[in-house]
């Protein structure tokens, strides 16, 4: 069972007693005779829209899923190696020591790579005869390259380069918000930073086509690469490689101001109607759902509580996802638990065929729109081409 907590918005002044909302999830898990196994989250929630959790929040909540058992387990994956500036792990810098942390993307710098780290106590608990196997767990390679990002980090100073070049940003960044009426908030840490577009400062409402339309302004008129996030999609990240210098940091600055300041205001009558548009349809659905009785969680084998941003959905139990940290009740139900997985695996496969048959059909037709570019699209083609001529021929032809 997983259930989420509503990510804390700073900016709304919304959500901002973790010991509550820990406080909460746990009285509702133990009204039904259960407890929490694990509290996932990120210290920097990410793709809820680069959130900057409330000073002692993060302490808060983890010492409420502690006192009942649980463990606290971090994921870094974003927000580790250096890119919060001031510390090297984003956990540091909100003053927790989760008990087993997970590390990935940044750790191989491109190298596909990934690993956790967990207190010797926990990691004691598995040296019990379980076996845990992973086809390439321990791969040789994958550490020498994850052993030279870290030399790489060190010797070029990167950590102290991003509390360098993102505190130039904020600043910069806080500025340009005053000369538009459509930056509502600029926050980060580090090279973890986000630009939250509103409809305008007074209203705070998200304008997600506002936002965007400013990425693919940058994109084709100034050639800068950006995108969005949030559950509104509305706030623009800015999560560049740790060697982004002060030119570039310049270079990004200039596309925006050009983008915001001059080609922005002849488009924004129509783009804000979009946004109107878009808020009264979240409106509607908020209150048809306020109306909806809580559903039971999912059963998926344990209990969890999460801090997550990307699905717009409401989850299960009734908790709005909004942004990233959960908890996790031992001992699920196993007869839920097993038929779960038989789904997933059954949709695993259909979802293979499927995805093996559009891309042989597409990248037959010469198609280059897979990201990775053309190497990518070589290797997928060498992979599905034998799998789905065999198995898949028909849907392949029928596309
Ligand atoms: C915050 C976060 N955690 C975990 C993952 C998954 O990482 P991996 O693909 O290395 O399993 C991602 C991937 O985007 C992520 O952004």
């Amino acid at each position: 069972h997983v259930h989420v907590l509503r990510c804390p918005d700073a900016y709304r002044g919304l959500y901002l007693d973790g010991r509550a909302a820990a406080r909460e999830a746990i009285g509702r898990v133990a009204a039904r005779g259960e407890s929490f196994a694990a509290f996932f989250f990120e210290a920097m929630p990410s793709c809820a829209g680069q959130v900057i959790l409330p000073g002692g929040y993060l302490r808060d909540v983890c010492e409420a899923f502690r006192d009942c058992g649980a463990l606290c387990v971090a994921d870094e994956v974003q927000t580790g190696f250096g890119r919060p500036g001031c510390s090297f792990w984003g956990f540091e810098a909100e003053g927790v020591i989760p008990d087993i942390v997970t590390l990935g993307k940044g750790i191989g710098n491109g190298f596909p790579m990934g690993a956790a780290v967990a207190t010797r106590d926990v990691a004691e608990k598995f040296a019990n005869g379980m076996e845990y196997f992973n086809s390439n767990g321990g791969c040789n390679a994958a550490c020498v390259a994850g052993s030279a990002v870290l030399d790489v980090i060190r010797e070029q100073g990167l950590q102290s380069n991003a509390e360098r070049i993102g505190r130039y940003l904020l600043r910069e960044l806080e500025q340009l918000a005053t000369r538009t009426s459509v930056v509502g908030d600029v926050r980060g840490r580090g090279l973890f930073i986000g630009v939250e577009i509103v409809m305008s400062q007074a209203s705070k409402v998200p304008a997600p086509h506002v936002a965007d339309w400013v990425v693919m302004a940058c994109m084709s008129s100034c050639r800068v690469l950006l995108s969005t996030d949030g559950p509104c999609g509305n706030v623009i990240k800015i999560k560049p490689p740790l060697c982004f210098s002060m030119e570039n940091a310049d270079s990004l600055l200039e596309a925006l101001g050009e983008v915001l300041l001059e080609d922005l205001p002849e488009r924004l009558p129509q783009l804000l109607h979009h946004d109107a548009e878009a808020a009264v349809a979240r409106d509607k659905l908020g209150k048809i759902r306020a109306l909806l009785p809580d559903r039971e969680p999912l059963s998926a084998g344990g209990t969890a509580a999460v801090l997550s941003g990307r699905s717009r959905e409401e989850l299960p139990g009734g908790a709005t996802d909004a942004g990233g940290v959960a908890g996790v009740t031992a001992g699920g139900r196993s007869r839920g638990c097993r038929s779960a997985r038989i789904l997933r695996s059954l949709a695993g496969h259909a979802l293979s065929a499927a995805l093996g048959a559009l891309l042989s059909s597409k990248l037959r037709g010469g198609w280059r729109g897979l990201r990775g570019g053309a190497w990518n699209c070589r290797w997928l083609a060498k992979l599905w081409t034998p799998l789905t001529d065999h198995s898949s021929a028909r849907v392949s032809s029928e596309g």
